[in-house]
């Protein structure tokens, strides 16, 4: 048969709608900017962005250096059973009891924050997020076509859990999930226990699902943070979305984990495990190798995270109309500081300002809040520079904002 070829006209092509809403990175849109300024000659710091500069540990390398295969297989779709019976360890050492069926290793957080939407929420169902959040939540709400509604967490209070009656009145028949990320990126803060179980009684009340994204567990210098998989009576509710990314330094592996101890959820979420076939088979031994980590391990990061933070909370609260909340956890702060827009600030900052021949990257906060016009004084730092570097991009900001044109 003879088929006449298609033409192939560009402007009959349209981008799907959900294509035209997902947004791009708040944090990543500055890079240009940054790119201009190495360019010119500038040194950046980079606080921007929440890339741990702490070695990923030699022994967890050396396991995937060191691996012996024929072939580079998949794995199973859940994940290679050693892996997630070796999770069950790391769980119990983390408080939270459970087995190797309840675990469903994916491929980043991300894939267990998307899964969790995918197999949980319906398009057009709300998940309300404690505001500023995590940005990427946006993008996975909109591909799994959920709404986010934010219920607002204040600088002043240093970003606690917004009260109660608070989430009452964002509560609506589409109501499907509450999301939390603990301890919190972007604002560092470390849920109470008492939080916790304010949490559970909405939860429990509305009979909702508890997302619980907790990438940032073993960070938290103000006592052992309570994970979501540990209140008692919501078991079926809650879904935990988990990573070792930032935990052993180990972003670029791409493996995370979703757990939850409700086997409707576990079932849905391995249609999408299955779809997606596996998740990366060398991070997975990697993986492995991180949970025989010596238990003391943790100390050592914990404690250089806890010395940045020290430094970067005492200097930026030093400076003239700044305001930044000692973060409980994570490796993040943020700051109020005395500017008149923060995306400007920070364009700002890369095209237009220098000081000893640097300048530093800050992430604007507007891109954490849902709520437009919130967030514009404020901006995110990531403490993942050491503590001279630190000091030096600190130096910077102080310089900068004597002399930033929009200064409030
Ligand atoms: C709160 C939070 N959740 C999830 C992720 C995604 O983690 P992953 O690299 O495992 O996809 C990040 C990454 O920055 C994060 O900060």
């Amino acid at each position: 048969m003879n088929i006449k070829p298609v033409p192939y006209i560009c402007e009959m092509l349209t981008l799907s709608s959900r294509g035209q809403l997902m947004p791009p990175s708040p944090i990543r849109k500055l890079v240009p900017y940054a790119e201009a300024a190495k360019k010119k000659g500038f040194k950046v710091y980079h606080l921007n962005i929440g890339q741990p500069d702490i070695e990923t540990p030699e022994q967890i390398l050396n396991a995937v250096r060191h691996a012996d295969f024929k072939v580079l297989e998949y794995s199973h779709s859940a994940g290679n059973e050693s892996y997630r019976r070796k999770l069950v360890t790391y769980y119990k050492k983390a408080g939270i009891e459970v087995d190797h069926t309840q675990i469903i290793v994916t491929t980043g957080g991300s894939e267990a924050i998307l899964f969790g939407f995918m197999a949980c929420l319906d398009p057009g169902d709300e998940v309300i997020i404690p505001e500023p959040f995590y940005a990427n939540y946006n993008g996975f709400a909109v591909a799994a076509g959920v709404k986010v509604v934010p219920v607002t967490s204040h600088i002043e209070s240093g970003f606690a859990l917004p009260p109660i009656a608070a989430f009452e009145q964002l509560v609506t028949p589409k109501t499907k999930a509450i999301l939390i990320c603990n301890p919190n990126n972007p604002t560092g803060y470390l849920y109470s226990r008492e939080e916790m179980e304010t949490l559970k009684l909405i939860v429990k009340k509305h009979n909702l699902y508890l997302f619980s994204d907790e990438a940032y567990r073993e960070f938290s210098y103000v006592g052992e943070p309570m994970s979501a998989m540990q209140l008692a009576g919501i078991e079926e509710n809650v879904i935990l979305m988990d990573t070792i990314s930032k935990r052993y330094s180990a972003c670029g592996g791409r493996i995370g984990a979703l757990v939850t101890k409700n086997q409707h959820v576990l079932d849905g979420v391995m249609k999408f495990a299955q779809a997606r076939l596996s998740p990366p088979s060398f991070a997975q031994i990697l993986g492995e190798a991180a949970v025989d980590l010596p238990d003391n391990y943790f100390d050592g990061t914990k404690a250089e995270y806890k010395k940045r933070r020290d430094v970067l909370v005492k200097r930026l609260n030093e400076m003239e109309g700044v305001t930044c909340p000692n973060p409980g956890g994570a490796f993040y702060a943020m700051a109020r500081l005395p500017i008149d827009d923060c995306d400007k600030f920070c364009q700002w900052l890369l095209e237009d300002f220098s000081y000893n021949g640097a300048t530093v990257m800050l992430a604007p906060a507007t891109g954490f809040y849902g709520t437009p016009g919130l967030g514009k004084n404020e901006v995110r730092l990531a403490y993942v520079l050491n503590v001279n570097d630190l000091n030096k991009a600190m130096d910077c900001l102080q310089e900068a904002l004597k002399v930033y044109p929009g200064k409030k």
